[in-house]
């Protein structure tokens, strides 16, 4: 197939581009560099240093490159603080250019899109762990406005016949030998543990000690960034007879953030300084998903998702790109 992928620089986007093209599809990025890397995309894809929103190149694209078989779409503002203190660009970047993006493809005949969405359409969970018809209640705008794009596909598959598979990841996590996480304002708990046990960012925030969990600290569902992109490609080869669907991708293993910490510290034999701090708005306490659906439909299943092969692998990528990519 001929792909599309968005937000192909970032870290997500990078494996999801680097496991397409090893599996034989031919891939067109587009990024703006925002948030990405011009270095983080794989050789073998046709770059296109662009906004995703941006209607004109978007035709120049499905015009030019020959037919477009499908879109990941990956591109979007993800980091949940900032939603809750500044939803606007959530909305714009997340929604609004995803309908222009949407509008593109349906014009030119391009009607399948793997959606990149997110554990954050659930809020705060009822049930644990969460499965994919658990309620969606969002409580910080980078979710709500993932939910609203997924609505968004429900109506363009009913009613323009797009097929529409939306991946729900829960916390993306590791690194391939070539590709990890590098982003100008780093949010990401294994990122930045490794950062501040390497000595550069200073010690470690961890936001709220006082949750209801067995040590205080968040618990989430840490899954590999390389089973993420293997969920992708499964995605692709079935999204025709699916038509529209929702998974879930996790691990179904939770952990806190201090269990985290201590897996970071034996696995590179450092301590991670870190301090106590007050919680975050919109974090909820724990995120565990259930991925059943996705093995039984999809057949998918996680091959590298042990907190230990997820740190041991972020742990062998910083150590080779110490200061990141080069650009
Ligand atoms: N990382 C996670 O744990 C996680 C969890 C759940 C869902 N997701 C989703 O996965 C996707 C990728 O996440 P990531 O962690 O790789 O993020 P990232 O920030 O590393 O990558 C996002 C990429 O999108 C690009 N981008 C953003 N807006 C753009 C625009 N308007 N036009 C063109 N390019 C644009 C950025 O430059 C960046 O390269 C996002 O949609 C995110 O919501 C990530």
């Amino acid at each position: 197939m001929h792909l599309l992928v968005t937000g192909g620089a970032g870290y997500v986007g990078s494996v999801v581009a680097e496991f397409a093209v090893a599996a034989g599809h031919e891939v067109t990025v587009i990024d703006n560099l925002q948030g990405g890397k011009r270095a983080a995309v794989p050789e073998g894809c046709c770059f296109v240093a662009a906004d995703f929103g941006d209607a004109q190149t978007l035709d120049r694209i499905f015009f030019s490159s020959g037919r477009v078989d499908a879109v990941i779409h990956l591109a979007a503002e993800a980091a949940i603080a900032t939603s809750v203190t500044d939803p606007a660009k959530y909305f714009v970047n997340n929604v609004s250019k995803g309908l222009t993006l949407l509008e593109a493809m349906m014009r030119h005949g391009v009607r399948r899109m793997v959606f990149s969405s997110t554990a954050a359409t659930y809020g705060e969970p009822r049930t644990v762990p969460i499965a994919e018809d658990h309620p969606l209640q969002p409580i910080n705008a980078y979710g709500e406005s993932k939910l609203m794009f997924e609505r968004c596909l429900t109506w363009f598959h009913r009613a323009y016949g797009l097929r529409a598979i939306c991946l729900r990841y829960f916390n993306a996590a590791g690194a391939t030998a070539r590709h990890g996480e590098d982003r100008p304002e780093e949010t990401h708990l294994i990122p930045l543990a490794l950062a501040a046990a390497t000595g550069k960012r200073t010690p470690l925030p961890i936001y709220g000690t006082d949750y209801p969990t067995p040590d205080g600290t968040c618990v989430r569902d840490y899954v590999h960034v390389s089973d993420i992109a293997r969920a992708h490609l499964a995605a692709l080869d079935h999204i025709d007879e699916i038509g529209f669907d929702c998974f879930n991708v996790g691990s179904e293993s939770g952990y806190s953030v201090m269990e985290v910490i201590r897996a970071t510290e034996t696995v590179i034999k450092r301590r991670v300084p870190h301090v106590l701090s007050r919680r975050r708005p919109g974090d909820p306490a724990v995120l565990v998903a259930t991925a059943s659906k996705l093995g039984r439909v999809l057949k998918w299943r996680p091959r590298q998702s042990s907190l230990e092969a997820i740190v041991e692998s972020a742990w062998v990528w910083r150590k080779r790109f110490p200061d990141g990519y080069a650009s």
